[in-house]
């Protein structure tokens, strides 16, 4: 900037401090050279509480950040996407890119922020169910290029209205980029409720979305309720694996689609709610069509926009960061100090993942978890051996706990496998409802 004129000057500093995002540069080697006004703004930060010091130390130092897109990229000398939350409590959405000098070295990485940050919406009527169906916060990273390019999408589609269907793999961060397209639309400060069709038993699907007019059905209550629907009125409603939607609420869905209006089981007049519709698949939609399992008009109406989520073997770049990203998580979850070997990493890389980023992060917290010693060598995984759930189960300790163990594993393991709970059901021979609750009980998503 040194060839720059004064009044040059002040019309870059007009521009950086009027535009919607914050931006946040940093030099190669990771030192706070600015933030506009935006940022100060919305982080509530200063630039002179940052200015010169470095994101490593204002992430694991003075804990500023709990994540830094600057420290992605600087590791991975490519754009870099990350989420975090700050000091002052606001969730960020960053993206940082490298600018090189002539040699090829970086020399200043360049972040645009969003503002993820909501005001946690609080409803007298349903806490418990809304509670229910709200996503933990968690953090998103990436430094591949094709994810890149989902999330600007995302950023794009976000602040408008339209009907998005998000697909991939089980464990690909579905969830998570639905939450943050929420976050990132002007419907934020409104519920996001989330419900997932293959968990929810089939003859109960209709109510929980819907709702239901008093004395609709024996056993129903007095005073009427009311939907997921109505709930997210100004919201986002996230129909997670829609393909197990019932096919005779597909219609009831589609209608809703068009019309903005449905109407309440055993009730006659049409309730209004302004909603907008998130789906999420990891079976091919347009293939189900095509064999009639899933209604095609429904299917043209939720693909207005689709996103498509790269599996994690295909994005192999991705799985040291997210390896680091997690054992920090789980070593702070645990209090324990624990680091991990090149060699595991190298593993890490090679191996399938069919269960995705969830996996990857059950398999650290496992690992982290069971370890003996604080530094995780390729024998303590071999010992650990990952693939063998009984391989894990703690010998020691009362029968009950033990029981209570192996049942949690193996309800993971099905779960990682990409099954629905009625396939899970078949599987180990039990009820979808006991599968539910089962889930339920170990906190498995
Ligand atoms: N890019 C990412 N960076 C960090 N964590 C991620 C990322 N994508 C997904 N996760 C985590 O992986 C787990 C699975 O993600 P989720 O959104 O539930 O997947 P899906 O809905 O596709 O099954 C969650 O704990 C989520 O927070
Ligand atoms: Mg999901």
């Amino acid at each position: 900037m040194e060839d720059i004129s004064n009044i040059e000057k002040d019309i870059l500093n007009l521009i950086l401090d009027n535009i919607y995002n914050g931006v946040y540069l940093a030099d190669g080697e990771g030192r706070t050279i600015y933030v506009n006004k935006t940022f100060e703004e919305m982080s509530g930060i200063p630039l002179r509480d940052l200015k010169d010091k470095k994101l490593y130390d204002l992430v694991y130092k003075y804990k500023y950040f709990t994540g830094s897109a600057t420290l992605i990229v600087l590791q991975t000398k490519k754009h870099a996407t990350a989420t975090y939350r700050t000091i002052t409590n606001k969730n960020f959405l960053v993206k940082g890119k490298p600018i090189f000098d002539n040699n090829g070295n970086i020399k200043y990485v360049v972040n645009t922020i969003w503002d993820l940050t909501n005001i946690i919406y609080n409803d007298s009527i349903d806490l418990d169910t809304v509670k229910n169906f709200k996503l933990p916060a968690n953090n998103l990273i990436s430094s591949n290029k094709r994810m890149n390019d989902v999330i600007d999408m995302a950023i794009k589609i976000a602040p408008t209205d339209c009907t998005t269907l998000i697909m991939g793999e089980t464990g690909s961060g579905k969830s998570l980029l639905a939450e943050i397209i929420h976050n990132l639309s002007p419907r934020k400060n409104f519920p996001f409720i989330k419900i997932n069709c293959a968990a929810i038993p089939e003859s109960l699907i209709e109510s929980e979305l819907f709702g239901y007019e008093s004395g609709a059905f024996t056993g129903a209550s007095i005073k009427g309720k009311k939907g997921l629907i109505e709930m997210a009125n100004n919201g986002t409603l996230f129909l997670d694996e829609i393909s197990e939607l019932p096919y005779h609420l597909q219609s009831k869905i589609l209608f809703f689609l068009q019309d903005k209006e449905f109407i309440k089981v055993g009730g006659q007049k049409p309730t209004k709610s302004n909603v907008r519709i998130i789906s999420a698949s990891n079976k091919d939609l347009y293939k189900l069509t095509k064999e009639g399992k899933f209604r095609d008009d429904l299917f043209y109406r939720l693909n207005v926009v689709t996103l498509h989520i790269p599996s994690l073997k295909e994005r192999h770049e991705d799985i040291p960061l997210l390896t680091k990203h997690f054992l920090e998580k789980f070593n702070i979850k645990y209090n324990f100090n624990k680091t991990i070997s090149e060699e595991v990493i190298d593993l890490f890389i090679k191996k399938n993942w069919e269960g995705n980023i969830r996996e990857l992060e059950n398999t650290i917290e496992r690992i982290v978890l069971l370890s003996k010693t604080e530094y995780i060598q390729l024998e303590d995984i071999k010992r650990l051996n990952i693939d063998n759930i009984l391989h894990n189960i703690k010998n020691t300790g009362k029968l009950q706990d033990i029981l209570n163990d192996v049942e949690r594993q193996i309800l993971q393991t099905e779960k990682i496998s990409g099954k629905t709970t009625r396939e899970i059901a078949k599987t180990l021979g039990i009820s979808q409802s006991k599968v539910v609750r089962l889930l339920q009980k170990h906190n498995i998503m």
